[in-house]
């Protein structure tokens, strides 16, 4: 087979694979909208910018973060949670855009977990270097929701384990556009994404930007 003709399969569609009961990874799922999602952002994040926080231990992390919706993560000194103003600003988080809504939606329910209808999206900016360590997403109130992670820019390898920190994790390259999901038996299984490697995205320059939508209230 030609590389042409894997070109032309690899255009024909997004495709899919398991990581786990209950955990897909939609590969290009976002790449049709690739442009009306960063002008988003950039929109959300002139409102509320990206900020590195302060974890519960003192530590200030390497991921820079804001979000839109109703309600927006926070870390400092007393712990993690969600608020429905941004602790910087004293106001509303932008409102989350329909584009998104919409996208997060329709793939939840590609993996499987139709009816999603997320009222919180985390948005993470990395920059070369920049990881998160391994973690549970657990400050949601509502666990029978999945989790949708869109990713955007640099190429980043994402670490997928079970529900013990100690489970065995798998890893997965993860790149502009594609999508992963997961809930059900996996809602809780832990995950991280490795220091990102350097590099140079078309569109987003020396970044990764990363989408996650909760349903946390
Ligand atoms: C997260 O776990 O909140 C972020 C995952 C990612 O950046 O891919
Ligand atoms: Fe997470």
């Amino acid at each position: 087979m030609t590389a042409d003709l894997f070109d032309g399969l690899e255009l024909a569609g997004p495709t899919r694979e398991q990581l786990a009961p209950g955990a897909v990874l939609l590969r290009g799922f976002a790449r049709p909208q690739e442009a009306e999602l960063i002008t988003a952002i950039e929109t959300i994040a002139a409102q509320a910018p990206f900020r590195r926080m302060v974890t519960p231990g003192g530590h200030q992390m390497s991921v820079a973060m804001t979000s839109c919706g109703a309600c927006g993560w926070v870390t400092d000194r007393s712990g993690y949670r969600y608020d429905a103003v941004d602790p910087d600003s004293g106001q509303p988080w932008p409102a989350m855009p329909p584009l998104f809504h919409q996208l997060a939606e329709v793939a939840a329910s590609e993996a499987g977990f139709a009816g999603f209808a997320p009222d919180a999206c985390l948005i993470n900016r990395y920059e070369p270097g920049a990881r998160m360590s391994l973690h549970q997403d657990r400050d949601e109130r509502d666990i029978g929701a999945p989790i949708v992670s869109v990713s955007l820019g640099l190429p980043a390898t994402f670490l997928f384990g079970g529900l013990k920190r100690t489970d065995r994790t798998q890893r997965y390259r993860l790149v502009h556009g594609d999508v992963v999901v997961w809930g059900g038996p996996a809602r809780l299984a832990f995950h991280g994404v490795a220091p990102l490697a350097d590099g140079e995205h078309a569109r987003l320059g020396r970044r990764r930007i990363n989408l996650t939508f909760r349903r946390a209230r």
